[in-house]
């Protein structure tokens, strides 16, 4: 269940005291890459509940959707397939 994502950090976001979550007393760190709040989870990791191992996933975080990838074409022409089994 791998997924391409859109970021555009540049570099390391610290974490502080403030940064803790007042009723829950910890920090969620996004591991999927989805969050809208990101680096914190936010819960939109839920939209990754039905990917399949099978398949590459691109997120479209504007428009909520996503798609199955089934190649990457490279700019100096070279390509990527990634082939499920249906
Ligand atoms: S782990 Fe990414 S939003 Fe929760």
């Amino acid at each position: 269940m791998p997924r391409l994502i859109d970021h555009d950090a540049t570099g390391p976001r610290y974490l502080d005291e403030s940064d803790i979550d007042d009723e829950k007393g910890d920090i969620a760190i996004c591991m999927c890459g989805l969050s809208e709040s990101y680096p914190f989870c936010d819960g939109s990791h839920n939209r990754t509940a039905d990917e399949s191992d099978d398949h590459l996933y691109r997120y479209h975080n504007t428009e909520k959707s996503r798609q199955i990838v089934d190649r990457i074409v490279y700019a100096d022409g070279t390509e990527e397939r990634f082939e499920a089994e249906y």
